[in-house]
């Protein structure tokens, strides 16, 4: 059977069954070029431990350049017959190097201590990527608060008309919360730069091979301490796929604010054309489904990661094949961030708030409330009693059909003489925001100071 990797102690193939099963090429295939990097760093601790011969090592690495051109060609490509990426590529080595030199290679090492490796290095190149378009957003919504300084929209707990705050400030409350995931994948990458090379099987190599000569080659920190650790783990995978899925939910509920900000009733903002799809029978619609399908891909980067976990639950140490399945959750995880970033980024970075129906809202429904306790929290009045009074006035204002401004000073009077007409002074939207500007509040200095910390911490990643 050419390209099994055993057959030593076995009368015959396996059945065509379990062949199928086993297969793993159709998506293990794209770690190829980090599986050929890992043979070079091999080939080369083969040669310093005395195994491979000077010109030996010259052939292999000779045959494994070659071999990468082929792949990458697409020349060479995995047959019916191969098992997985690492046996398709040991049979392309035998092919160009000849079985007495390409058989050399598997010495010291096993497809368990591989596909760690292998699977490490994909994701770190990918969180890369990922981290990249996150912060993409981030810039995205740093450029939109910075267009529209200082202006005014109605801040929501509950959905419900709660306290007026800056545009820019809920912005950038998203932005936060990706910086956050970025700083995630940065501090993800200091566990996942071990390399497991050189555990072999589950127990280490008997060959005097410097498992830190290959960790350095091909870009890691340094080699595991522990290699049944190093083979039986995936906890850097599920890690990986928890901050995707957080990644996955922080789009998420940015996209369910641009869906409701885009409706008729919200008219908060104008999606732009590019970015915003249309009916195959309504010729008026305009969809915004670039949010939708943020939304809908969140569920699916969830799945992903929990999927994963159930895999690893039952698993006894070391190396299971169930452990097969640990690649196609986070290969779906990279490839849907990266595919779903770009969109998201540019929905953000092209939409067009309505800043005059923004700031006409931000004060409505009695919205200034928490203002006028505040006010006379100042004047002396205990917390209780003001809530209260203010209560009160909105009781008053409600009544009349009114807002919390259009009562006269003789109105607030008869709620109390504590209310003076000086309360007018935070009657506005701009009084209101002005006295926030404590650090972290929604007043203009502080979210000048604000943005200005964000973009301090974003600087680096
Ligand atoms: N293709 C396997 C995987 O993806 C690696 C091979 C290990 N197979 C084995 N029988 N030990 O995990």
């Amino acid at each position: 059977n050419e390209g099994s990797l055993w057959g030593g102690r076995f009368a015959g193939g396996p059945a065509d069954a379990l062949a199928a099963l086993s297969k793993s090429t159709d998506f293990d295939w794209r770690l190829a070029p980090y599986d050929i990097a890992g043979s070079r760093a091999h080939a080369r601790v083969l040669h310093r431990a005395g195994l491979l011969d000077d010109a030996e090592l010259d052939g292999m690495i000779e045959a494994l350049d070659r071999l990468e051109a082929d792949v990458r060609s697409g020349v060479y490509t995995p047959s019916e017959s191969d098992e997985d990426v690492h046996g398709s590529l040991e049979r392309g080595l035998i092919e160009r190097a000849g079985p007495a030199l390409g058989g050399k290679l598997r010495a010291g090492r096993s497809r368990n201590d591989q596909i760690a490796t292998m699977g490490r290095m994909f994701l770190r190149d990918h969180a890369r990527i990922i981290g990249r378009g996150v912060l993409d957003v981030v810039d995205a919504l740093i450029a939109q608060s910075e267009a529209h300084p200082y202006a005014p929209m109605p801040g929501r707990t509950h959905l419900q008309h709660a306290q007026p705050v800056l545009l820019s400030h809920h912005l950038l409350a998203h932005a936060w919360a990706l910086l956050r995931d970025v700083q995630r994948l940065a501090d993800w990458d200091r566990r996942a730069a071990v390399s497991p090379y050189g555990s072999g099987a589950l127990a280490g190599s008997s060959l005097g091979l410097d498992p830190n000569a290959v960790a350095a080659e091909l870009g890691f920190d340094s080699a595991v301490w522990n290699s049944i650790d190093g083979t039986a783990s995936r906890d850097v995978f599920a890690e990986f796929a928890w901050v995707s899925a957080m990644i996955g939910v922080d789009l998420s509920r940015i996209s369910e604010e641009v869906i409701f900000w885009a409706t008729k009733e919200a008219s908060f903002v104008t999606l732009h054309d590019s970015y915003s799809t249309g009916s195959s029978i309504m010729p008026q619609k305009k969809n915004p489904d670039v949010a939708e399908l943020a939304r809908g891909k969140s569920g699916r980067l969830i799945g992903d990661l929990t999927g994963l976990l159930a895999t690893l639950k039952g698993l006894p140490l070391a190396y299971n094949r169930d452990l097969q399945e640990d690649k196609e959750p986070v290969f779906d995880a990279a490839d849907t961030l990266e595919l779903l970033l770009p969109a998201v980024s540019g929905m953000v970075a092209t939409l067009t708030f309505n800043t005059e129906r923004l700031a006409e809202l931000a004060p409505q429904g009695f919205a200034l409330a928490t203002d006028i306790a505040e006010w006379l929290v100042l004047e002396g009045v205990p917390f209780r009693e003001a809530h209260e009074l203010s209560g009160a006035a909105v009781q008053a204002a409600e009544a009349r059909g009114v807002e919390l401004w259009d009562l006269t000073d003789e109105e607030y009077a008869a709620i109390s003489p504590r209310i003076t007409a000086d309360v007018r002074s935070v009657l506005t939207t701009e009084g209101s925001l002005n006295s926030r500007s404590s650090q972290g509040g929604t007043g203009p200095t502080a979210v000048d100071a604000q943005l200005a910390e964000l973009k301090r911490q974003a600087a680096p990643l």
